[in-house]
């Protein structure tokens, strides 16, 4: 922890409501302390009634930047200034860095999820990904998924009329229906699961894996717990298995080095530090 606080000492954070679950304090503090930055982290409960009137301030008092977390990602973007490419196709902004009076919005989520496949299933290969689910967070996996080069990318969520909009994100969408058994699979490099199921206290996402091919990867965003309900059944069908850190982690890094222009490193030691 930062002992050395002085009148120089500048600020950055996370702004959630709620934000206690945060783990991103420890993330950047930990990477701060590593290069020696005279910056803190905090967590930053804003209520999102107030996001509007609260984050021109941040930037007026020399906060660094901001990452944002539920509910914030999209209340954020009539407040800011710019809003760089990615984070336009989202439709989401995680990262804010003030600068020159300027609010600039950034979606580092696209670059974790690809991150932490390519570092963790270098394998992978890229012709056809399924994704499980429609919220942000897919949003998000589905503009890597297009970046990375994927000829098709399927989209399965419980209500379908969320899928429409993808197309907008990638032309190389397809949508599905819910289904435990979908057809598709016997064609599919990665499947990814983006809902919240297998979350501790969640049922766990009810799919069968026999039909995908012995190459395929497995990927949950989940890590809470980051051994998935799907994840663990991935392992018995002897598929490769990449786990939900990974994305928390990667989409970290890139968030650092938009703020202090360091690309930190993504360490098993910070992986055993994050988990507690
Ligand atoms: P995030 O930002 O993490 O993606 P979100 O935008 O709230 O969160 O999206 C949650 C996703 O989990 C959605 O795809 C949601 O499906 P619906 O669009 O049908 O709501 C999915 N999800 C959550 N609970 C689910 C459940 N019990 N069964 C199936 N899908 C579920």
């Amino acid at each position: 922890m930062k002992t050395n606080i002085s009148g120089k000492t500048r600020l950055a954070g996370v702004i959630g409501w709620p934000v206690t679950h945060s783990l991103s304090p420890a993330i950047h503090n930990h990477w701060l302390a590593e290069h020696g930055l005279d910056v803190v982290y905090v967590p930053l409960p804003i209520n999102p009634a107030v996001l509007h009137s609260t984050l021109p301030s941040l930037g007026e008092i020399g906060v660094v930047g901001v990452n944002l977390t539920l509910p914030h990602k999209e209340l954020v973007i009539p407040v800011l200034d710019v809003i760089d490419h990615t984070a336009q196709a989202i439709g989401a902004v995680n990262t804010v860095l003030f600068d020159k009076g300027q609010r600039i919005g950034f979606n580092t989520d696209a670059y974790g999820f690809w991150h932490n496949i390519e570092v963790n299933a270098p394998q992978v290969r890229r012709d056809e990904a399924f994704v499980i689910g429609a919220g942000g967070a897919a949003r998000a996996v589905v503009a890597a998924l297009d970046a990375a080069g994927y000829q098709k990318i399927h989209v399965m969520n419980r209500s379908p009329e969320k899928i429409q909009g993808f197309s907008l994100i990638s032309p190389r969408v397809v949508a599905h229906h819910w289904s435990a058994a979908p057809e598709v699979l016997a064609n599919v490099d990665l499947l990814v699961n983006t809902t919240s199921l297998g979350m501790g206290g969640q049922p766990a996402l009810d799919i069968s894996l026999d039909a995908l091919p012995s190459h395929a990867v497995v990927n949950d965003i989940v890590y809470t717990p980051l051994d998935t309900p799907l994840l663990h059944a991935a392992r018995r069908c002897d598929l490769a298995t990449v786990d939900g850190l990974g994305m928390l982690l990667y989409q970290a890094q890139k968030a650092f080095e938009i703020w202090f222009g360091i690309l930190p490193e993504v360490t098993p030691e910070l992986r055993l530090k994050v988990l507690g």
